[in-house]
């Protein structure tokens, strides 16, 4: 038996498959247990904006292979990850740091700009926060001590530029574009004016983990902003376009000092190898992202339509998800699709009657209508 062989058995070993997988995407399959492998595929799950189409096939051989190395440290494959992003971006290699998916990112920020160490008079940061948006960096910050000022969304379900321009004190501005959980964006023009008002030594984190699915002529990443402005940060995702939630990776770009500031918080080495490996060659398969685009955007046309159709109104949706106006509280009626194996995002107390429900493939869409009208009726 070749070293091979032996490290794919002992991985397939480690998740209770008890059995040496030769074939790449079989042997992620296999590698679940038969009772764990139904409950998964008899739910229909539309609750974490995950992408239903999975990783490249570049991106699964590439984790097959790096297999063999588990037994190093992710060095070199840190490196390659890094020069990639770099290329990408137009940034040098020195402006990107990784996380163990962009929540580390998230994390570090709050702790950096707003923890006990944050360099300003009381030693802690103020984050402020669109509301409702994603928790997790108000989670983080909170735990900290920081004060959080949550200003709320406007009318129109884009952040509050200038209310938060506002209540921003030396700290952190959080903008998520577009914006978890209303799939809505933030106009660049805004967002543009907002960074150039706002003072050096207020930090700005600009979230486009849904980056790739708005198409809206409104909408623009910041990344080319960063070198004019050492206060902001983007923070990407492979979890979402590149369909790798589960083995979390994500990355930050800003200016080198910012980024120097932030890496003394992170635990060295957080990404693991596999990670590592198939996040690199995504980023080389040209049908990853023009793909998930369009069968997103598809899936996305027929159930958004069928909603029209029986009058629930969504916010336009320039993400993978749709928030839909439930015009009812939305708590039972989760309660009532989860008793039809259909899970939908959690409630978000500024919207609570409003539902969040990721865009699965399309036939995951129909058993997500059918149970919707049951529960509607
Ligand atoms: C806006 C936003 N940012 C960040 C994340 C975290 O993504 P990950 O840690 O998987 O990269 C999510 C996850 O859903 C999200 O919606």
């Amino acid at each position: 038996m070749n070293t091979i062989s032996i490290s794919r058995r002992r991985f397939a070993q480690l998740l209770g498959a008890g059995a040496a997988c030769a074939v790449v995407k079989p042997a992620f399959s296999l590698a679940v247990e038969p009772a764990a492998r139904s409950t998964i595929t008899s739910v229909v799950r539309l609750s974490a904006n995950e992408n239903p189409y999975g990783p490249s096939p570049k991106a699964l051989k590439a984790m097959n292979d790096a297999f063999d190395l588990s037994c190093r440290y992710p060095d070199e494959h840190n490196d390659l990850l890094i020069d990639a992003l770099a290329k990408i971006n137009g940034v040098n290699r020195d402006q990107i740091l990784l996380g163990d998916g962009s929540g580390e990112i998230l994390n570090l920020c709050a702790e950096t700009f707003t923890g006990p160490t944050a360099s300003n008079k009381k030693g802690r940061g103020t984050l402020v926060v669109a509301d409702p948006t994603f928790e997790a960096i108000v989670n983080n910050a909170s735990v900290n001590g920081a004060e959080v000022v949550k200003v709320p969304l406007t009318r129109s379900f884009s952040h509050d530029l200038p209310k938060m321009a506002a209540a921003a004190k030396e700290g952190l501005v959080y903008v998520c574009n577009p914006n978890n959980p209303t799939a809505s964006i933030t106009p660049k023009n805004e967002l543009r004016e907002f960074i150039a008002k706002t003072p050096r030594q207020t930090m700005i984190l600009v979230d486009e983990a849904y980056y790739h699915y708005a198409d809206s002529p409104d909408y623009e990443s910041v990344i080319p902003l960063i070198k004019d402005y050492p206060n902001l940060i983007v923070a990407r995702t492979f979890s979402k376009i590149y369909g790798m939630a589960g083995l979390r990776c994500g990355y930050s770009v800003a200016q080198r000092e910012t980024i120097e500031r932030m890496r003394p918080h992170q635990m060295w080495d957080s990404v693991n190898i596999m990670a590592l490996a198939a996040a690199t060659v995504s980023l080389n398969d040209p049908d990853q992202v023009a793909n998930g685009k369009r069968l997103n955007s598809e899936a996305k046309t027929f159930v958004t339509g069928e909603l029209d159709k029986m009058g629930y109104k969504q916010i336009p949706s320039q993400a993978n998800f749709i928030m839909i106006n439930v015009k009812r509280p939305v708590v039972p009626l989760i309660q009532a699709m989860k008793q039809r194996n259909v899970q939908v995002g959690r409630l978000f107390p500024a919207l609570p009657n409003h539902m969040r429900v990721t865009i699965g493939k399309k036939t995951e869409m129909e058993t997500f209508l059918s149970a919707f009208r049951q529960v509607m009726a």
